[in-house]
């Protein structure tokens, strides 16, 4: 196939964009991308690319913008039930953390998921995937941790296999049987911890099919969650056994989680909100790629983002997620994400867009196959509906997707 008459042709070529590189965009004008057998074969100039291959399938993108799809680096796209009712205490002055407490928060996400068949999971899941697909997201991070015991979280992680192979949009999973103190361990966090490490990881490691790469471990370093020390210990074992890491660092409170982070050479650290400076500082001369999840402050109503500048000045590779949960961001949209990023973290639209790319790509540990318009690489772009790149960012609220094209194929097109 040969999508052919592009306004604007994002690449984003040229791999993972640290500190203040980020927004190189290698934008062409009138071009075209020729796709073969779900791969990425060429890039260039349209006029030229029609004569070469006349006889190619073709789709006009009619003068407007053609990019990679995005790549959403952190969702918890799997649970059951909502927590609309939380929404509202929260408008009532309770706090986050406050109803996390009080046994409700992640804790109520877990009583429902708990008594959830796998079907109903699936069932439930499926609908937030086709609408991150329509919004332009064609590659996304899903964790477990609404189980926090063995039997639920594996359960998790046979519904986010089976969601993987039904669905056109590619999963990246993770175990996150980190992301609250079980209710059975509410007075011990320490025995929970070391239930972890002795007993989940292990067999998470067991079940897991041989033919799949390890999912991601992941860990809500938080007051209220675990410490430092109890995050240490399930991260070293996680690497122990093989997994690749990734933290919740600072949503709240600075408790040196991304700093732990780097030190483990995990892959990214999520959320960064309340880093201190020397930590921002260690995280941008690794390689462990800094997550903001702009959505999140936005479900919560707070005021604090994610410190971009500070982290690009610090050198480090700054991705962008929505953090799709029903608790603090049930949003399935990369879009949105941008525009909060562009008016709260500061960025352009096109560090955001590089952000929610060729970063994000990085965050998962897939840029050698995702995130950027490049030969060789899969076939995952989007036609929008807009003439040019800055639109993405500058509107909010619908949709700017008209096309979504995943391994070569299109698996979505609005009507508009
Ligand atoms: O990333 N902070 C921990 N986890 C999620 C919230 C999950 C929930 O509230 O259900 C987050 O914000
Ligand atoms: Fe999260």
């Amino acid at each position: 196939m040969l999508i052919h008459s592009a306004s604007q042709l994002i690449t984003l070529a040229g791999g993972p964009q640290r500190g203040h590189q980020l927004g190189q965009l290698g934008l062409l004008s009138n071009a075209a991308i020729l796709i073969q057998g779900g791969k990425i074969v060429a890039v260039g100039d349209s006029d030229q690319l029609l004569a070469e291959h006349p006889d190619e399938p073709a789709l006009d993108a009619g003068n407007r913008v053609v990019m990679p799809g995005f790549v959403d680096p952190h969702t918890h796209l799997i649970w059951a039930g909502d927590r609309a009712e939380e929404f509202e205490m929260r408008l009532e002055g309770k706090t986050y953390l406050e109803i996390l407490a009080a046994g409700g928060g992640i804790l109520s996400t877990v009583n429902a998921t708990r008594q959830a068949s796998l079907d109903t999971l699936i069932g439930e899941s499926r609908p937030r995937m086709q609408s991150m697909l329509e919004h332009g997201t064609t590659t996304a991070e899903a964790k477990t941790g609404y189980g926090l015991e063995t039997e639920t979280e594996l359960r998790m992680l046979e519904a986010l296999l089976a969601l993987d192979e039904q669905s056109p949009l590619q999963l990246a999973i993770t175990f996150l049987g980190a992301h609250a103190i079980a209710p059975e361990y509410k007075d011990d966090p320490q025995s929970y911890t070391d239930h972890i490490c002795k007993d989940m990881l292990p067999a998470v490691r067991d079940w897991w099919p041989e033919n799949q790469e390890l999912p991601f471990v992941d860990v809500f370093c938080e007051t209220g969650a675990f410490d430092l020390t109890q995050s240490r210990q399930i991260l070293a074992r996680a690497a122990e056994l093989g997994f690749p890491l990734k933290i919740h660092a600072d949503e709240f409170d600075n408790l040196g989680g991304a700093a732990l982070a780097a030190e483990l050479g995990a892959v990214s650290a999520d959320h960064l909100v309340a880093t201190s400076h020397k930590d921002i500082k260690t995280l941008g001369k690794s390689d462990t790629v800094a997550v903001g999840l702009p959505g999140t402050p936005f479900g919560l109503a707070e005021e604090h983002y994610t410190p971009a500048k500070a982290i690009l000045d610090a050198g480090g590779i700054l991705a962008l997620a929505t953090d799709l949960n029903p608790g603090t961001a049930w949003c399935e949209n990369m879009q949105f994400a941008i525009a909060l990023a562009c008016r709260y973290m500061g960025l352009t639209p096109a560090q955001a867009i590089a952000a929610a790319t060729i970063n994000a790509a990085a965050a998962i540990d897939l840029d050698d196959q995702v995130g950027s318009l490049e030969p060789g690489k899969q076939a995952d772009l989007l036609v929008l509906n807009t003439p040019s790149y800055q639109h993405l960012g500058y509107r909010f609220g619908t949709n700017l997707v008209d096309t979504v094209i995943k391994k070569g194929e299109v698996v979505y097109q609005s009507h508009a």
